[in-house]
């Protein structure tokens, strides 16, 4: 297994990062990864405790950071986080949405309220951040918009329709947005992550699995071409690739991190 150990480059000193959902799994593991590459953060969390954890990291990599306890589903709180960001951090260069919840069910079991919690975290979580954060990067012409959406943001799958339909969703808006902000100087792109282990989402999905009596991410994990399930660590490589300039040419992108499970 290669996953974790790795020098990382220096791309981003100087830098400030935005990163919603950072208090445990992909989130802590690209603040992380951004703070390695000389970025400072603010972490934007439902979960003060653990993002202070998180924090914890980004200070032991010797930047400097900031927790603020918010929900990505409420544009008050996400635009006075990313206008003190601005304040006490000097600017946002690199905003990334990847707070997510993902809760299993068939359409036909699902109900309303469910259906419109997961767009209203996963879907409008993400506008919120995007909307808060463009007049700032529009005012610099720079800024890279990193959204995280999933492989099922291009396929659908049994008992995941509204998180499918979410994730497609920011695909969307993604694109979008890319043509927008593009004659502005900013980037905007999304990382489809596939089976990525050692999350909260995914430990959850397990328990859902065992208890339905299908497989968990480890016993499908000979089904993944490149032979073994993803860490946090593979999606935040691919982050901080796309916050640098290394991919100053990229934008309107979903890229594929699956191991090989998805080609499109
Ligand atoms: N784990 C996977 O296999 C996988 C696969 C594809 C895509 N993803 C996506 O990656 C992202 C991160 O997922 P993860 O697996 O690390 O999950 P996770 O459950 O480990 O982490 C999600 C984080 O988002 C935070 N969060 C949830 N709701 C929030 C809200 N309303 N406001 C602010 N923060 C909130 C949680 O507190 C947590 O810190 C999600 O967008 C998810 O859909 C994960």
């Amino acid at each position: 297994m290669n996953g974790g150990a790795d020098r990382p480059p220096n791309r981003l000193d100087g830098r400030t990062a935005f990163v919603t959902g950072a208090a445990i799994g992909i989130g802590r593991a690209i603040a992380t990864r951004l703070a390695q590459e000389g970025a400072d953060l603010m972490l934007f969390d439902i979960n003060q405790a653990e993002a202070e954890e998180t924090a914890h990291l980004v200070r032991a990599a010797g930047r400097r950071c900031v927790v603020i306890r918010g929900d990505v589903g409420d544009y008050v709180q996400v635009k006075i986080a990313v206008d003190s960001c601005v304040q006490v951090l000097g600017s946002i260069d690199i905003m990334v949405n990847n707070a997510g919840i993902s809760p299993m069910g068939t359409i036909a079991d699902t109900s309303l309220e469910d259906f419109r919690n997961v767009f209203r975290v996963n879907v409008d979580g993400v506008f919120h951040g995007c909307k808060a954060v463009a007049p700032h990067m529009m005012e610099r012409k720079s800024g890279k918009i990193i959204n995280i959406s999933s492989w099922f943001g291009k396929v659908g799958k049994h008992s995941y329709g509204p998180y499918c339909a979410s994730k497609f969703a920011v695909i969307g808006l993604t694109q979008s947005m890319a043509m927008e902000m593009a004659a502005h100087g900013v980037n905007v792109n999304a990382v489809c992550p596939g089976t990525i282990v050692n999350t909260g989402m995914r430990e959850q999905a397990d328990r859902e699995a065992v208890r339905l009596g299908r497989l968990t991410a480890r016993q499908r994990e000979s089904g993944i071409p490149l032979g073994r399930v993803g860490l946090p660590q593979d999606i935040s490589r691919v982050v901080a690739f796309l916050a640098s300039e290394d991919a100053d040419y990229m934008t309107g992108q979903s890229i594929n991190v699956t191991g090989g499970l998805l080609m499109h």
